[in-house]
């Protein structure tokens, strides 16, 4: 398809799944050395086999390793599990959940349970991953997945959109505190993306039909175009490029 992540090593979490699985799948398509999918658990939410082996139909080295992000040891073990071959080069931070029960309302145990895992689980992995690189004098790439939903508000998502929109500011600090050393830190933010998160999510799942009219390419878009997006920010190709939030999303937000 193409060479942009050619010798780099990816690591992505939430990979066995969506968009996760979908940018796995489309660095080793761009020429990736070795893969690292993670997850709580290897089955495919959409079914399917497991991402893994996938990749390594494609002939390209892969590992999985099974990650809970909200644990910091956790996030430890997947990127010391990189060393194998060499260390990070492109670290992912995909993993997020959405809740059934989000809005003004939203309960307190369903409001931790999010953040553990969109908030603190994407900082625990980006820190991995940045001292993995700095110890090897790596100039890495991190990329961290927001959301739309980071970068306007919504009545039914509260507790979702304020962990994407701190994950948005997380990718602008963590880009100010890493950028000496070499390292890039971006985010990701998808529009209505065709995935099971979307078509199950409550409140999103009935709206998708709407935001796919008002959008201007008119539909929803494919896990592999984040996947693109993300290979192009993992690459040499973005090497001036950090701090930034780089919508994917049709042109939704670009409109009223
Ligand atoms: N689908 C969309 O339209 C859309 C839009 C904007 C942003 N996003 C974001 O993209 C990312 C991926 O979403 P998706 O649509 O592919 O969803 P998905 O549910 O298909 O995939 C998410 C994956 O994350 C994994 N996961 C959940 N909790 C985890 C944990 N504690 N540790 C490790 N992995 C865990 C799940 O097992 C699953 O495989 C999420 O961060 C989501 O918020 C999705």
């Amino acid at each position: 398809m193409s060479n942009i992540l050619n010798g780099k090593v990816v690591v992505v979490t939430g990979a066995s799944s969506g968009i996760g699985r979908a940018i796995a799948l489309r660095a080793a398509e761009h020429g990736a050395r070795a893969l690292i999918v993670s997850d709580v658990t290897e089955t495919p939410r959409e079914g399917g086999e497991p991402t893994a082996e996938a990749i390594r139909a494609l002939g390209v080295p892969t590992l999985f390793v099974k990650t809970d992000v909200s644990k910091r040891a956790e996030n430890d073990a997947l990127v010391a599990a990189a060393a194998e071959f060499g260390g990070v080069d492109v670290f992912v931070a995909n993993a997020g959940i959405t809740l059934r029960t989000d809005g003004a309302e939203v309960p307190e145990e369903d409001y931790r349970r999010l953040m553990a895992v969109n908030l603190d689980g994407v900082l625990f992995g980006a820190q991995a991953a940045a001292r993995q690189m700095k110890a090897k004098g790596k100039a890495g790439s991190i990329v961290l997945m927001a959301s739309m939903g980071g970068l306007v508000g919504a009545g039914i998502t509260v507790a979702y959109s304020t962990s994407k929109g701190g994950v948005i500011l997380m990718a602008k600090s963590l880009a100010d505190a890493l950028g000496p050393d070499g390292i890039r830190v971006n985010a990701v933010a998808p529009g209505t993306i065709d995935t099971v998160l979307l078509r199950t999510a409550p409140g999103i799942a009935e709206s998708a039909e709407g935001f796919r009219q008002r959008t201007p390419l008119r539909r929803l878009g494919q896990p592999s175009e984040i996947g693109d997006a993300v290979a192009y920010l993992g690459s040499d190709l973005s090497s001036y490029v950090t701090g930034h939030a780089l919508s994917v999303d049709g042109g939704l937000l670009a409109v009223i």
